[in-house]
């Protein structure tokens, strides 16, 4: 059938042509949006959940709630090397200038620069540009300490002091949340704590690996009370059926029974490869509707691809040792495992695992889902270690 038609649309934050199984998501970020608007106090949220299960899509349709409620949003997205001074800013300074467009310059928004000036010192970053975009003279003594923890704070008041003054609510918003480091992570709790005692617009709406709810409470153990942590999994047969079936009709073609049950018994509901099924699958057939013998030679070419995109980019980040660990972890199967069983495996001991272990946890490839237990942060990347290292320690 044309590809050019094709609707589905397999990609990192690619909007899918139905957004299913998140409405109670969507209504909890309507309510929290809408309180805060009306500055009554709300949980924060965070959505966790692994890789490709449709954090980015979500939290970029929240985006365009808040913005339809009236709010400014800034958009972040957190990377493992840089850190979040240099990435808050410029969207800070953006943020204060199209405040001040609102109603002209108020003395709290000046003083929102002049903060921002400060903290931009201490921050002691040396992209020249950002200095120079802002004409005001630093405010000496608020956030300038050097400490983020007692900086962004400040910085947080004094930006949601000038929204409240020009009737403006902020959305600031967060991908990848869990590469912040923990010094990072607790400046940014600390922030939004303060914002919230002050009763101040502003609202953070993040996403991140299922690490994240633990990696908030270790920077602060206050964070559970701040924060919802929604989690964001595969969907249900009915969601993923109706993933399917709706952008299909809606091109006029049809799923046969038989082959939807075959794609969801392949994807377990994930969205991303939910995505790639149903894409290879319609470029496959030739005719509605779409038969389980299209998708079952789909099948091969959408393992090949994601073999060579989606799971060999990650892989490829591995050094030798984490590759053999990962590959001990998969032969014992899906689902979350013991440190001793994988050592087992490997025939080494535990302890000389450890630090293989937290570098892996630290490239977010795997996750410790109870005490104890480790799982892969990748859906079916268990099944993908066994195919590109069929011998252990090979
Ligand atoms: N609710 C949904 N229904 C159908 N498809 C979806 C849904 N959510 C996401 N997808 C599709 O899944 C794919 C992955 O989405 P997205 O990039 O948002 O995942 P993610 O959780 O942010 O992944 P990562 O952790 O790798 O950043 C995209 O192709 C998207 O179109
Ligand atoms: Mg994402």
């Amino acid at each position: 059938m044309d590809p050019i038609k094709n609707p589905f649309s397999p990609g990192a934050g690619s909007p899918p042509p139905e957004l299913v199984g998140r409405e109670a998501d969507l209504e909890q970020a309507r309510i929290l949006l809408g309180r805060v608007k009306l500055k009554r106090s709300e949980k924060s949220m965070l959505l966790t959940g692994l890789r490709g299960v449709g954090k980015t899509v979500l939290l970029k349709q929240i985006t365009q709630l808040a913005k339809s409620t009236g709010y400014k949003t800034i958009f972040i997205e957190a990377h493992e090397n840089k850190s979040l001074g240099p990435l808050i800013i410029p969207c800070l300074r953006n943020l204060l200038f199209d405040l001040n467009r609102i109603a002209g310059m108020s003395d709290k928004v000046r003083r929102g620069l002049a903060v921002l000036r400060s903290f931009i010192g201490a921050v002691k970053l040396t992209v020249r540009d950002i200095t120079i975009g802002i004409d005001i003279e630093p405010e000496e003594g608020s956030a300038d300490s050097g400490d983020l923890e007692i900086d962004l704070p400040h910085l947080f008041v004094a930006i949601g002091d000038a929204a409240e003054d020009q009737n403006c609510p902020v959305a600031l918003i967060i991908d990848e949340i869990q590469y912040f480091s923990q010094k990072e992570l607790a400046a940014l709790i600390m922030a939004m704590h303060q914002v919230q005692q002050c009763q101040l617009p502003i609202v953070l709406l993040g996403a991140g690996l299922p690490t994240l709810p633990g990696l908030a409470g270790e920077a602060k153990s206050y964070s559970e009370r701040l924060f919802n942590f929604p989690d964001i999994g595969a969907l249900s047969e009915s969601d993923a059926v109706k993933a399917l079936v709706e952008p299909a009709r809606a091109a006029g073609v049809e799923f046969e029974p038989l082959a939807l049950q075959e794609i969801y018994n392949l994807t377990k509901g994930y969205p991303y490869f939910l995505q790639e099924w149903g894409y290879q699958s319609w470029n496959k057939s030739v005719s509605s509707p779409i038969t389980l013998q299209v998708v079952n030679e789909a099948t091969s070419e959408v393992i090949s691809r994601l073999d060579r995109n989606f799971f060999r980019v990650r892989f490829e980040r591995l050094t030798p040792g984490e590759k053999i660990f990962l590959r001990g972890m998969a032969a014992l199967g899906t689902g979350s495992h013991r440190i001793g069983d994988v050592a087992e495996i490997l025939k080494s001991k535990a302890s000389s695992l450890s630090a293989v272990r937290a570098a892996l946890i630290n490239k977010g490839m795997i996750y410790s889902p109870s005490y104890g237990e480790l799982a892969f942060t990748v859906p079916l990347f268990d099944e993908f270690m066994m195919r590109a290292m069929p011998e252990l320690n090979c």
